[in-house]
């Protein structure tokens, strides 16, 4: 087939002078991103001044990830948080991205997530411990502190560590709450002499500061024996160089860990508590799964492969409300659907965007966690590729096992005690972060009683 130049790629519609489609994703970034689809399987998106190309079929997402991954880095979205995370996994390219993941890979095994889980099943006690009958609470935000508090606490097993734990619970959600809108924006906005950056600013040096000292200090006191991912860094060697990490670069992957697994986790969490609210039978069906398998004990490691009804709700929560943007950038002229894109070309894709076409998934915006049993998974003729919460191809989400664990631990734990009924008058509305987020889920905890 010969190439043409992407100067033929249809535009998406709405663009203004200078601002581009800026003021149309400020204003409805789900919906923009879900109505691309309609314009072709690459349309072009302008940021400001810079175009993007946003691939929008699950075919062609495979082929940025997987197939051609080699001729893509990370881009511009992911240069802007450099500044947070350094170089760490996801964030860095080539061969030091190749070295990191190796090194950091088995800390992430089956063995060490087993590991973590009793970590996992105490927090989940412990915040269920915490509330009374008809206690009102803040969904997200319980949630957050849960997927916090388990980060925290994994990270760091000692003594050692207690400042920086302190550190992260008081200046990551001021961190999370800013980070899309500073990645998408132009660098010149950072400077502006306003609240938000200034926060943003001093929650970033604190937090660096912090763990830094924590590192250092780790480093110092040999106290590398430890399970936690603090030492596990620590310890790490290349097996192919037998290079060890420098402490700014455990810290970088200690940050990373941190931003990409608070807000995903604490927002897949609050969606799964109100979409039960909302399908009563689904949450009945999950209840007695629980007293079936788990009883009144605390939820451990061997509990979780027999709680496949939890499973299907969370894959079918987190195809529903699943990552917003991801973005790569051309190393080198790549060829997509005939259309030849020079190195250096900014391409995007939308995780939620793909997870809601209705060429993929029947009532695709609809929650029917039943779709994921094996027969009408088979029936449906669902390829790999249109299902993909946490990427593909050798950029995947390093902690996916570690969620699930997580996640299933903390659902069996608080649906055994208590029932969360949704308070009247609210509905959340989707709020588009690194994952699509609720605004606000206010729930009241009621005793279960059956
Ligand atoms: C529901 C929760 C989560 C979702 C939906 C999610 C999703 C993703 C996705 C889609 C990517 C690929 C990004 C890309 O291709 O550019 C990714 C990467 C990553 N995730 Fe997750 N994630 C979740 C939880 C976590 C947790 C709990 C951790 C750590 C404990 C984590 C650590 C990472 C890291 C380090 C990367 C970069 C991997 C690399 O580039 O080699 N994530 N995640």
């Amino acid at each position: 087939m010969q190439s043409v130049k992407p100067r033929t790629v249809p535009r998406a519609p709405g663009a203004v002078p200078l601002l581009g489609h800026a003021v149309k994703l400020w204003r409805d970034p789900l919906g923009f991103l879900k109505s691309l689809r309609e314009h072709g399987d690459i349309v072009r998106v302008d940021l400001g001044t810079m175009p993007m190309y946003v691939v929008t079929s699950a075919k062609l997402v495979h082929e940025v990830t997987v197939t051609n991954a080699r001729s893509f880095e990370k881009g511009r979205f992911f240069d802007r948080l450099r500044p947070l995370a350094g170089n760490g996994l996801a964030n860095a390219d080539g061969e030091v991205h190749r070295k990191h993941r190796r090194m950091v890979q088995p800390m992430f095994s089956k063995e060490r997530i087993a590991g973590y889980s009793g970590i996992m099943s105490g927090n989940a006690r412990a915040l269920a411990d915490s509330w009374t009958p008809g206690q009102e609470i803040e969904l997200e935000q319980a949630m957050a502190g849960y997927a916090i508090e388990t980060l925290a606490a994994t990270m760091f097993s000692t003594d050692i560590g207690l400042p920086a734990v302190e550190a992260v619970r008081e200046n990551l959600p001021v961190l999370l709450k800013n980070l899309l809108i500073r990645a998408a924006s132009p660098k010149l906005l950072d400077r502006l002499p306003i609240r938000a950056n200034r926060d943003f600013d001093a929650a970033a040096a604190n937090l660096r500061e912090v763990i830094d000292l924590v590192v250092m200090t780790a480093r110092r006191s040999k106290a590398t024996d430890r399970p936690d991912l603090l030492s596990l860094l620590l310890a790490a060697q290349d097996a192919e160089s037998g290079e060890a990490l420098s402490d700014t670069e455990v810290r970088d992957e200690l940050s990373t860990i941190l931003f990409a697994g608070a807000e995903t986790t604490a927002a897949m969490l609050a969606w799964t508590f109100h979409e039960l609210a909302a399908h009563p039978e689904v949450e009945k069906q999950l209840v007695a799964e629980i007293q079936e398998v788990v009883g009144d004990r605390p939820v451990t490691i061997e509990h979780i492969p027999r709680l496949e009804g939890i499973r299907r709700v969370l894959d079918e929560v987190i195809r529903l409300h699943g990552v917003t943007l991801l973005m790569r950038r051309t190393t080198v002229p790549v060829e997509l659907s005939g259309i030849t894109f020079p190195a250096g070309t900014e391409v995007a894709f939308s995780l939620y965007a793909i997870h809601r076409d209705p060429g993929l998934y029947a009532k695709a915006d609809s929650f029917d966690p039943d779709r994921w049993l094996p027969e009408r998974q088979e029936a449906a003729g669902l390829g790999r590729e249109a299902y993909i919460p946490f990427g593909a191809g050798n950029r995947k989400c390093i902690g996916d096992r570690f969620v699930w664990t997580e996640a299933t631990i903390a659902i069996a734990t608080i649906l055994a005690r208590w029932q969360l009924v949704p308070a009247p008058g609210h509905t959340p509305k989707e709020v588009a972060s690194a994952v699509a987020h609720a605004d606000r889920i206010p729930m009241t905890v009621k005793p279960r009683t059956i």
